[in-house]
């Protein structure tokens, strides 16, 4: 085991906060059982308290501890896409508690597919410890990170003595994780992700719920991972704009190309750093072309639709 591995395990069963990469994005990490550590992350994050937090544990033995209640259908989406970027409102255990769940009688679980991620959560589980409560590593509202460089700009000056940020490249995948709602016999997709709506029909052969009921999650709120500059979506972009667009789009003279992805998959890996990219440089417009059709580009338009949404 990796010494570095260690001692974030250590800062964690200590109290303190552990940035580390998933393959989605980076998290912002504290012992999902301490209240004490847990509001360090809201306090970090300047993230009202209501909102609840997703428990990373390293395996589905562990995550069925923080449940209740198993749906059916639950072990065929467990093995079909954990560890990976799918999270599951489970009816909770006595082990969830209010602080992590801001109060509602579920909790989000997920397994994610990132080699230190999963390290850093084996370690911490053999010290004891039951999950590590962790929401995307940026202050509330804003982009989600994908690089270490990037929760160091967005958290590091928020961030106390003992907390640390563990490196892992960049997050292959780029968007946050699917949320399913695993509460009722049929499931319900509350937040679109890199695992899709076919794919989870077609491996629980269920038909999705639409309804969302009286859940809350915060990635649902009209405005959210925003960047400074303004973002418009689908227009003709002018010199001066930043321009976010598959390659197949060509930049007009004046324009800043801040990603030119060749298909969904790059787009949605790419997509945050190319935000984070116009805020540098300093742009004050952004214009970003939606890609077409469902799966991935469906979780992108999301994104680049609540990114650009203003009051
Ligand atoms: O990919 C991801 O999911 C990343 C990485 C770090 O795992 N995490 C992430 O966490 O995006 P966060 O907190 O930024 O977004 C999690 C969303 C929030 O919108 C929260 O409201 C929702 O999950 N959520 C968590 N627990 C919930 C619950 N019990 N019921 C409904 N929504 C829940
Ligand atoms: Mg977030």
């Amino acid at each position: 085991m990796n010494n570095e591995i260690t001692a974030a395990a250590k800062a964690l069963a200590n109290g303190n906060l552990v940035a580390f990469p998933t393959e989605t994005v980076y998290g912002l990490g504290a012992d999902a059982t301490d209240p004490e550590a847990v509001a360090k992350i809201y306090s970090t994050k300047g993230r009202p308290a209501n909102h609840p937090l997703i428990v990373h544990v390293s395996s589905l033995e562990k995550a069925m501890e923080w449940a209740s209640y198993q749906p059916e259908y639950l072990a065929k989406l467990a093995s079909a896409f954990w560890p990976g970027p799918m999270t599951l409102i489970l009816k909770r255990s006595n082990l969830a508690g209010d602080f992590v769940t801001g109060s509602q009688d579920t909790v989000g679980v997920r397994i994610p597919n990132h080699p230190i991620a999963l390290e850093l959560l084996a370690a911490f589980e053999a010290m004891g410890g039951m999950g590590v409560a962790a929401p995307s590593a940026n202050r509330f509202g804003k982009v989600s990170p994908t690089t270490a460089e990037a929760v160091e700009r967005e958290l590091g000056a928020y961030i106390g003595d003992g907390d640390l940020i563990l490196s892992g490249g960049q997050s292959e995948v780029g968007i946050e994780s699917t949320i399913i709602d695993c509460t009722s016999d049929q499931p319900a997709i509350l937040r679109l992700g890199a695992v899709t709506a076919a794919q989870v029909e077609s491996v629980t052969s269920l038909k999705l719920k639409s309804d969302q009921g009286e859940i809350r999650v915060s990635g649902s709120l009209k405005s959210h991972y925003a960047p400074n500059a303004k973002l418009v979506l689908n227009q003709n972009p002018e010199p001066g704009d930043g321009l976010i667009a598959l390659d197949s789009v060509a930049t007009p003279a004046g324009v800043t190309r801040l990603a030119a992805p060749k298909d969904a998959s790059e787009f949605a890996r790419d997509l945050y750093a190319a935000l984070r990219k116009a805020d540098d440089l300093g742009l004050t417009r952004i214009v970003a072309v939606t890609p077409e059709g469902d799966g991935l580009a469906e979780a992108i338009a999301d994104r680049l639709a609540r990114a650009s949404y203003r009051n």
